[in-house]
C-alpha cells in the first residue's frame, strides 16, 4: 500500500526522502514523487512507474537538493490510475501547501463541490487533492498550520495517515492519523516520519507512535503531540525493534526465499521465554493480566484475512483439540459487514502480521463493541491491532518485507498452539501431554532446518512441472488449512490457477478437473487420517494426475503412490502445518523464479491491506 516519507531537520531532505521510499518499496505502489521546501518554495517531482523513474527525475532538478524540510510518498492507484498529475505529493492550487496522504477520504465528492464552488481547481482525479485544497482553503484563516489541518480533518469522513509543509512555516511538519499508520522517528535535532519504521530504522531508532485522531507538529528543535481536538497528548518515547540488518537482502536473491529460510530462527525467537520446560509450564506474558479471564472463554472466534486467517482455521483445530474451546474462524471481511453473535464468554483472536489491515481491524472493533474480549496475535509491534486489544501475543518473527507471508504464518501457528496449550492445561490437558507437546514443539526449529535443506530438489521438482497452468493442492485434518496456503502462495506470486481442498471434497466436484499429468500436491505426513488420504491419491492417480506428496521421512510407503516425495521429520499431528507448509512454500517460490515472475513485488498485490 501507499508509503509516506517526511524529514525535517539539518541535513539535506532528498537522498533520505528518496532512501526512505526505497525501503517502503515492498509494500507496493504505481507512482512516486517527492516536495521539499527550499527558500519558501515548495519544489516537486513526482511520476509514474518506479522510484528510479523518480530519481532520474530528480537528477534534472538540482535545486531540489539542498532541501533540509520535505515529504513524500509512493502511491498505490486507488482514485485515478498511476499518472504524474494523481502522483503525491499534492501542491493546493494556491501554491502554499504541500501533501501526502494514505488511505481514503470517503466524502471527498462533496467536499469537492464545495471547494470548486468557491473557486478552487483541482488538476488531479484523487481524494487527496481534495484534502490539499481543503487545508489550503482554511488555512487562508487560520493562525498556523496545525490549526488548519485540525479544522479540515473534522470535515473529513474517512481514514488517513498524512504529511504536511507550507510556504509559510517553512521549518515545519504537520502529520496526523486516523486508520493508517504514522510513526515519528526521532534523531538529533532532526525527525524522519514515516508510515512504516523500516524507513526510519536507518536513522534511529527511537520513536514515537501516532494514535487515531492524534497530530503532531514536528520542527528541527521539538515536536508536539495533540488530538484532533487540540488538547495536548504527552507521548514517551518507543524503541524501533528492529535493525537495519534485519530488513536488507543480506546475500538472498529475493525477500521471500530470506523469510522462507529465517522460520527457524523466527520460531526460536516466538518460543523464547514462553516455553518452561523445566517446570512444563507455558508463559505468556502479554496475556497474564487476563488469564483468569480467559480460562472463562466459551467460545473463540479468529478473524483474520488471507494467509493469517488460514493460521486462524489451524488456530479452530488447535483450540477445539488442545483447549476444548469451541472455535472457529471467520474472514475478517465478512464478519465485519455481518450481524454477529457475540455471547457472553466470547474471545475475539485478530490475527495479523502487520497489525493494519483494515479489514482485520474493523472485525475486531466490531466484536469488541459487542462485548467481546479482544486479543491479538500480532507481528508488527505497536501496529494499531496490538494497540486496540485487550491482551496479545507477539509474533516476534522479525520484518516481514516478502509480500508472500511465510514466517509470519508459521509465527502465528505457534503463537496459537502456545496459547491452546496454555489454555488446555488450565482446563483437561495433562501435564504429562502438555510436557510432550511442548518438547516437540521446541524440537520444530530444528526440524525445519531439515526441510530446508530440500530446496534445490524442490526447484528440480518444480522444473518438471512448471508449465502446467492448474494445480491442486488438498490435505486433511491440521493439513487442510496448509494445502489452501499452498495453494494461495502458488498462485500469489507465480500467477498458476491454484486450487486448495480438503482431499476428500475433491471427489464431490472439483476431481473433475484432473487429467493425464495435472500436478496435485498432497499433504499427507503420518497421522490419523494418513488411510484415507492414501485413498485420496489413489483415486488422483487412477486419473492420471501427477502426485507430488509431502510426507513423513521414512514413510516407505508413500514412493509407491507418489510421483515426488517431499519430506518433513515426525511430529504431533497439531504441529505439522509447522513443517508441512515449508515445501509448500518453496514449490511457489521455485514454481515463481522459474516463470520470470517478480517475488517481492507480485502484480496487483501490496504487502499491507490498509483500505477496505
Ligand atoms: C498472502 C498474504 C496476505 C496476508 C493478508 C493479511 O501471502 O500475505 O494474504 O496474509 O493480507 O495480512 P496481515 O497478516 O498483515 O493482516
Amino acid at each position: 500500500m501507499c508509503g509516506i516519507v517526511g524529514y525535517v531537520g539539518r541535513k539535506k531532505a532528498q537522498g533520505i526522502l528518496v532512501e526512505g521510499l526505497k525501503r517502503l518499496e515492498y509494500r507496493g505502489y504505481d507512482s512516486a514523487g517527492v516536495c521539499v521546501l527550499d527558500s519558501g518554495q515548495l519544489l516537486t517531482a513526482k511520476c509514474p512507474g518506479r522510484i528510479s523513474d523518480l530519481t532520474a527525475v530528480l537528477d534534472t532538478r538540482p535545486e531540489m537538493d539542498a532541501a533540509t524540510v520535505g515529504i513524500a510518498h509512493t502511491r498505490w492507484a486507488t482514485h485515478g490510475g498511476p499518472t504524474e498529475a494523481n502522483a503525491h505529493p499534492h501542491v493546493s492550487d494556491d501554491g502554499q501547501l504541500a501533501l501526502v496522504h494514505n488511505g481514503i477520504i470517503e466524502n471527498f465528492l462533496a467536499l469537492k463541490q464545495v471547494l470548486t464552488a468557491k473557486g478552487h481547481e483541482f488538476v488531479s482525479e484523487t481524494d487527496s487533492e481534495v484534502l490539499a485544497n481543503l487545508i489550503a482553503e482554511l488555512y487562508r484563516t487560520a493562525d498556523t498550520l496545525e490549526d488548519a489541518v485540525r479544522t479540515a480533518l473534522h470535515e473529513v469522513t474517512g481514514t488517513y495517515g498524512l504529511a504536511v509543509i507550507s510556504r509559510r512555516e517553512p521549518d515545519k511538519i504537520v502529520v496526523a492519523r486516523r486508520g493508517s499508520p504514522l510513526v515519528v522517528g526521532v534523531g538529533d535535532g532532526e525527525y524522519v516520519i514515516a508510515s512504516d519504521a523500516a524507513a526510519i530504522v536507518e536513522h534511529t531508532s527511537n520513536a514515537v507512535y501516532l494514535n487515531d485522531n492524534e497530530l503532531a507538529v514536528i520542527r528541527p528543535d521539538g515536536m508536539k503531540t495533540l488530538t484532533l481536538d487540540n488538547m495536548p497528548v504527552p507521548k514517551d518515547l518507543e524503541q524501533i525493534e528492529y535493525s537495519l540488518e534485519e530488513i536488507a537482502l543480506g546475500g538472498y536473491e529475493h525477500y521471500m526465499l530470506k523469510e522462507i529460510f529465517e522460520q527457524p530462527e523466527a520460531v526460536r525467537n516466538s518460543l523464547r521465554g514462553r516455553l518452561n520446560l523445566r517446570e512444563t509450564r507455558v508463559q505468556l506474558g502479554g496475556i497474564e493480566p487476563i488469564g483468569r479471564e480467559l480460562i472463562k472463554t466459551r467460545r473463540v472466534i479468529f478473524t483474520a484475512c488471507g494467509t493469517a486467517w488460514h493460521a486462524g482455521l489451524i488456530g479452530e483445530f488447535l483450540f477445539e483439540d488442545l483447549a476444548r474451546i469451541p472455535a472457529e474462524v471467520e474472514y475478517a471481511s465478512e464478519f465485519r459487514y455481518r450481524n454477529p453473535i457475540i455471547p457472553d464468554g466470547t474471545v475475539v483472536v485478530a490475527i495479523s502480521q502487520s497489525g493494519e489491515t483494515a479489514d482485520t481491524l474493523a472485525a475486531l472493533r466490531e466484536a469488541r463493541d459487542r462485548g467481546a474480549t479482544a486479543l491479538g496475535i500480532v507481528n508488527a509491534v505497536g501496529s494499531t491491532i496490538a494497540r486496540e486489544t485487550d491482551a496479545g501475543v507477539y509474533l516476534h518473527a522479525g520484518p516481514e518485507i516478502g509480500v508472500a507471508s511465510t514466517k509470519a504464518f508459521t509465527c502465528q501457528v505457534v503463537v496459537e498452539a502456545l496459547l491452546a496449550m496454555y489454555l488446555g492445561r488450565r482446563k483437561f490437558m495433562s501435564q504429562f501431554s502438555l510436557g510432550e507437546l511442548m518438547g516437540a514443539l521446541d524440537a520444530i526449529p530444528d526440524q525445519m532446518q531439515t526441510v530446508l535443506t530440500q530446496n534445490d530438489r524442490i526447484g528440480e521438482v518444480v522444473a518438471g512441472l512448471i508449465d502446467w497452468d492448474n494445480w491442486l493442492f488438498l490435505g486433511r485434518g491440521y493439513n487442510y488449512p496448509v494445502a489452501l496456503e499452498g495453494a494461495l502462495k502458488l498462485k500469489e506470486i507465480s500467477y498458476i490457477h491454484a486450487e486448495g481442498l480438503p482431499a476428500a471434497e475433491m471427489k464431490h466436484g472439483p476431481i473433475a478437473l484432473i487429467q493425464e499429468g495435472m500436478p496435485v500436491v498432497v499433504v499427507a505426513p503420518r497421522c490419523s487420517t494418513y488411510d484415507k488420504v492414501i485413498s485420496n491419491i489413489e483415486e488422483v492417480r487412477a486419473r492420471g494426475g501427477r502426485v507430488i506428496a509431502v510426507a513423513t521421512e521414512g514413510d516407505s510407503r508413500i514412493s509407491r503412490y507418489a510421483d515426488s516425495v517431499l519430506w518433513v521429520p515426525d511430529c504431533p499431528a497439531p504441529l505439522q502445518p509447522l513443517l508441512t507448509v515449508i515445501p509448500l512454500q518453496l514449490l511457489a517460490y521455485h514454481a515463481a523464479v522459474q516463470r520470470g515472475c517478480n517475488v517481492d513485488k507480485p502484480r496487483n498485490l501490496a504487502k499491507s491491506v490498509t483500505v477496505e
